[in-house]
């Protein structure tokens, strides 16, 4: 008997042992627990100040140090974007970091800077390393020396997921590379205003379209969380791209049927393709906050869709609940409210951290709340193996940014995304021309990167002007720089004019600037927004002086929202809209104008006419347009879905497998579709359809379907497509998911203009 109490005790104790040295070791070396008992593991270490400190995200040293520099006196209090910490000195930043109240960085320099703060939270008790977030959005851009591709509504316009996916994979790599982890992308804000800034940050206006590309862009950043991944984060939700009077933040109002037809179908689609974070609006919804909505947060993201990883602020939203939308009387009740709205952290500084404190303890928010939040938090970061690894390899981080990999890819990004909007008489391609001249307030400069870029090397990237000398290299090819102002009236215009009768032909480039680093110059981009939509300046007058002295006049647009020109639209021979086309959207605008590359991109968002025809969007109501505008066309300027190119194609033989069909069967359809002209061309086709009688009004065509395909000239593929049953549903006015019987028409072809399209009917048998 003694002998056995003897052995227990040994067992038991060895035990013991093996477990507080178990305790001891870094969680991440408990390779035989899975995540969520790492994440448990820790959680029962933790204060609870250390838990709310996970909730806490900061902006980063070096860019505080550089916005001081930057900004001066009143504007760095004042100014909304400064993200300054007054009264709080570096050390005491990093002090917060060593006691483990910080758990999140954004805007973190590079990787030496994110190595540096690691170090800090490995000074911490439980050493729990940083996840470090950043807005990378078309690239890493925020970063010098990083791969800007094209903006998203420029991706968009190559209608093409795949390439979508590689461009995400691509920034993830390079973003890993930096020592971060996380970025604020994608947005699948459906854009629905082009008066509103951001619209170059979107997918354009369809929300099957958004829903597909976003998650092109979850998978390619998530994969499986492998060291080259990172987490993504769908935002802004929600309805932020259709704002009441088109400028950022401002309220929106929406139905029920409106949601859960236009703004959450991007949404769900994230979640279920795993997205791990999700960013709240800075807008208000039916008149709740989206940052205090637990409506949004709670009912919807989490109990409806099953949403399981965290919900991140946007940019000081939780503060303007009592600063601005005044839905609360102080901070306290702001966080109150945002958190148990559904809000797991808090971007960004210090006004978080105390107030949640002093509200579990009196009772107010339930500790529950926290722990969730903290729980989903921490296992982000054994996602992205952090605790495996939270430093960076500087040295190879330099062999990854801009590699020839990603250069290439970005170039094919841009070659796939460029629209030709017109070519009368076949001005395009150029034709052998002797001479060029380059010209425009955007021809020269790096306006083509868009938003959420910093300065790039001048190396990395092509302008217009260079892609066009590049390209070719055989024509005496001139700048002339005509003040890149776009502002105020344009330098230059006569000596530009006179110049121009001289050569073969005149590229002149103008749009619009969304770069945030020239802050008073910017045009668009984020809280650039607009009260008109022609060209700013006088790019217009620079144009019709051109004409004046030389027909031959291609205008390229380097923009960020569609702009409304239809002057131009009606006398200049050729038209590219390039949107903004990245590091190596130079060369490409060149290779299309040279004809080395076909132009194959289509609109994804529609271009008015006027500031008037904001609302228009191809998937409107049958009634939008049932009475005609007196003073202009009702039709748009170029329709959702056009783009030209140097071959034709031609659509025969829409066959439908089944034009009966049952309840739950799919419709399965295949085009044959010709390239009639004597290039190789890439053709996008669309698949729309349109319901025709339904007990809700339903637009009058939806996208439904899209695929890009290569051709031969004068070679012929036959297109199949299958759209799921599901798909052709709408809510009804009990808000049920019903697919109704009845016809359908289907219409196929390469724009949503139905002039354009193959025409055919089926039928859903009612059982
Ligand atoms: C924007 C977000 C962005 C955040 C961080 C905010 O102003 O609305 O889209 O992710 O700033 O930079």
């Amino acid at each position: 008997m003694k002998r056995t109490i003897l052995l227990l005790i040994i067992i038991c104790s060895l035990g013991f042992i093996k477990n507080t040295s178990a305790q001891k070791k870094k969680t991440s070396e408990s390779s035989n627990l899975t995540i969520e008992e790492r994440v448990e593991e820790l959680m029962q270490q933790m204060t609870l100040e250390e838990k709310i400190g996970q909730m806490c995200q900061y902006v980063a040293i070096e860019h505080i140090r550089e916005t001081k520099k930057r900004m001066k006196g009143k504007s760095l209090i004042e100014d909304d974007q400064a993200g300054m910490y007054p009264g709080m000195s570096i050390q005491e930043l990093k002090q917060l970091v060593i006691d483990g109240k910080i758990g999140s960085f954004l805007h973190v320099k590079d990787a030496k800077e994110a190595n540096e703060l690691q170090e800090l939270a490995m000074q911490s008790r439980l050493k729990i390393p940083l996840l470090i977030g950043i807005d990378a959005i078309h690239g890493h851009a925020l970063i010098e020396g990083s791969t800007v591709f094209p903006t998203q509504l420029s991706l968009s316009s190559s209608w093409d997921n795949d390439l979508l996916y590689r461009v995400a994979k691509a920034t993830a790599k390079e973003v890993r590379a930096t020592g971060m982890h996380w970025t604020f992308s994608p947005n699948v804000d459906v854009a629905r205003d082009p008066r509103w800034g951001r619209c170059g940050e979107t997918f354009g206006e369809d929300p099957f379209m958004v829903s597909q590309m976003g998650v092109a862009f979850t998978k390619g950043y998530q994969g499986n969380f492998g060291s080259q991944n990172i987490l993504a984060c769908a935002k802004h939700f929600i309805a932020g791209s259709e704002p009441i009077n088109g400028t950022n933040a401002s309220p929106m109002d929406a139905s029920l049927h409106q949601l859960r037809t236009t703004w959450f179908p991007p949404y769900q689609a994230q979640v279920k393709a795993g997205v791990y974070t999700f960013m709240a609006a800075h807008n208000e919804l039916n008149g709740v906050p989206c940052h205090g909505n637990s409506f949004l947060l709670t009912d919807i993201l989490r109990n409806e869709w099953g949403f399981e990883g965290f919900v991140v602020s946007d940019w000081m939203d939780i503060e303007r609940l009592y600063q601005t939308q005044k839905v609360v009387p102080n901070q306290q009740e702001a966080v109150k409210m945002s958190v148990q709205a559904g809000m797991d952290m808090h971007m960004h500084g210090p006004d978080f951290l105390q107030p949640l404190q002093k509200l579990v303890k009196t009772g107010e928010v339930d500790q529950s709340r926290i722990d969730d939040a903290c729980r989903k938090i921490l296992k982000a970061k054994f996602l992205v193996g952090l605790f495996d690894q939270p430093f960076s390899d500087i040295e190879k981080a330099q062999k990854i940014l801009f590699n020839q990999e990603h250069k290439d890819l970005a170039l094919e990004s841009s070659r796939k995304s460029i629209i030709l909007l017109e070519n009368k008489d076949q001005l395009l391609p150029l034709d052998n021309p002797k001479s060029i001249l380059v010209t425009g307030p955007n021809a020269n400069n790096h306006r083509l990167l868009g938003d959420w870029t910093l300065p790039q090397p001048e190396e990395n990237i092509t302008t217009i002007y260079e892609g066009i000398k590049e390209v070719f290299n055989t024509a005496d090819v001139k700048f002339i720089d005509s003040g890149e102002s776009l502002l105020n009236p344009v330098k230059n215009t006569t000596i530009v004019a006179q110049e121009a009768e001289n050569y073969d032909a005149v590229v002149v480039v103008v749009g619009s600037n969304s770069l945030r680093y020239e802050r008073q110059e910017k045009t668009c981009g984020e809280n650039v927004d607009r009260a008109t939509l022609n060209l700013l300046g006088n790019q217009l007058e620079l144009i019709q002086a051109i004409y004046q002295a030389n027909k031959q006049v291609i205008v390229v647009l380097v923009n960020g929202r569609p702009l409304a020109t239809p002057w131009i639209k009606e006398h200049i021979p050729a038209i590219i809209e390039a949107w903004e086309p990245g590091s190596m959207g130079g060369k490409a605008v060149a290779e299309i104008l040279a004809g080395v590359v076909n132009p194959s991109g289509k609109l994804t968002m529609t271009i008015p006419r006027s500031v008037g025809q904001v609302t228009y969007t191809y998937n409107h109501k049958p009634m939008n347009f049932f009475h005609k505008y007196v003073d202009q066309p009702t039709s748009p300027l170029w329709e959702f879905g056009h783009g030209l190119s140097y071959t034709s194609f031609q659509y025969k033989d829409l066959h439908i497998k089944n034009e009966k069909l049952q309840p739950k069967e799919d419709v399965i359809l295949s085009a044959e579709v010709y390239n009639t002209g004597t290039v190789d061309g890439d053709e996008i086709v669309q698949v729309y359809i349109r319901d025709d009688y339904s007990t809700v009004t339903r637009p009058v065509k939806e996208l439904v379907a899209y695929q890009r395909v290569s051709l031969k000239a004068g070679t012929s593929k036959t297109v199949t497509f299958k759209i799921p049953y599901n798909q052709l549903g709408f809510y009804n006015q009990n808000m049920e998911y019903v697919v109704e019987p009845g016809s359908f028409t289907i219409m196929v072809g390469g724009s949503s203009d139905k002039s354009k399209q193959l025409v055919e009917t089926i039928n859903i048998i009612n059982k």
